[in-house]
């Protein structure tokens, strides 16, 4: 008898079952394939390859720098590495925001060349255009709310967004507009948990939170935070599962120290 071992990939059902479900949804960012392998093989429902590779790959201050060619590198790369999760890519800054049909474009490359499962843009009414051209080609669209890192220089600060009535209304309001339009998930960042919740029972939709509290119906972090390779970024919503930083400088130190003293190669470590 031949035993199926084939892996039942996540899809955008399966999150709006999860939800139905009350079943929490864990998400990660990722950015290669080694990582991706792990994180996919370990039990992740989604990966989401974010425009935060622009800081934590490639040094840059903000997301704004990466390109759309850059995002599908690392995204083909994650789409490798992935059997069950279901891939996210973010849409880059200036990819999307110019005109519908130019967002269109964008998405269609970020899905013909990296076969990923879905993209992911920020904002609200303001791209709603192009959500539904995107949506009307048949491409899953993840909105994101809240703060939004690519508008860093209208905000002008990281700090929690929509405590004032007004953005918070405008968020509700822009939350059942992506819903209606037919995003199938929304990530809502960094706005007051309360909020967070009365929009994640609003929708039917599943909402992702990053700083928004345990009552949306599932959590996203940045990889590289949570292992504990940044230490310079230690913001109140992180849970930091690991010390990499210090595990790794401990082993690089450890080699080093091998290699001047002569220590490495050992007997067995050559030929
Ligand atoms: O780019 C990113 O990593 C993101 C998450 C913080 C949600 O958009």
């Amino acid at each position: 008898m031949s035993v199926n071992k084939e892996v039942k990939r996540i899809t955008t059902h399966t999150l709006r079952q999860m939800k139905a479900n009350k079943e929490k949804i864990a998400m990660l960012t990722a950015y290669d394939f080694s990582f991706a392998r792990i994180f996919d093989a370990a039990g992740i429902d989604v990966l989401l390859v974010g425009d935060s590779a622009s800081n934590v790959m490639a040094g840059h201050e903000t997301t704004l720098p990466i390109t759309l060619d850059q995002m599908i590198y690392h995204a083909s790369s994650v789409v490798r590495g992935a059997k069950r999760a279901l891939v996210v890519v973010d849409l880059p800054f200036g990819s999307y925001q110019g005109d519908s049909l130019e967002a269109l474009k964008s998405a269609v490359r970020i899905m013909k060349e990296t076969g990923a499962h879905a993209i992911k843009l920020e904002g609200g009414e303001e791209v709603l255009d192009s959500v539904k051209r995107i949506i009307s080609a048949g491409i899953p669209v993840m909105g994101h709310l809240g703060l939004t890192p690519q508008s860093i220089y209208k905000f002008g600060t990281y700090t929690v967004r929509a405590k004032e009535k007004a953005e918070a209304e405008k968020l509700r309001k822009d939350a059942l507009l992506l819903q209606n339009a037919g995003c199938f998930a929304i990530v809502l960042e960094k706005i007051p948990a309360l909020l967070a919740g009365e929009v994640s029972e609003s929708m039917e939709i599943p909402s992702i939170g990053i700083g928004a509290g345990n009552r949306c119906d599932g959590q996203v972090l940045v990889m590289h935070d949570m292992l504990g390779i940044n230490t310079e970024f230690r913001p109140r919503f992180l849970r930091t599962y690991l010390e990499l930083h210090t595990e790794i400088t401990s082993a690089i130190r450890h080699y080093i120290g091998d290699v001047r003293s002569g220590d490495f190669p050992g007997e067995s470590e050559q030929y």
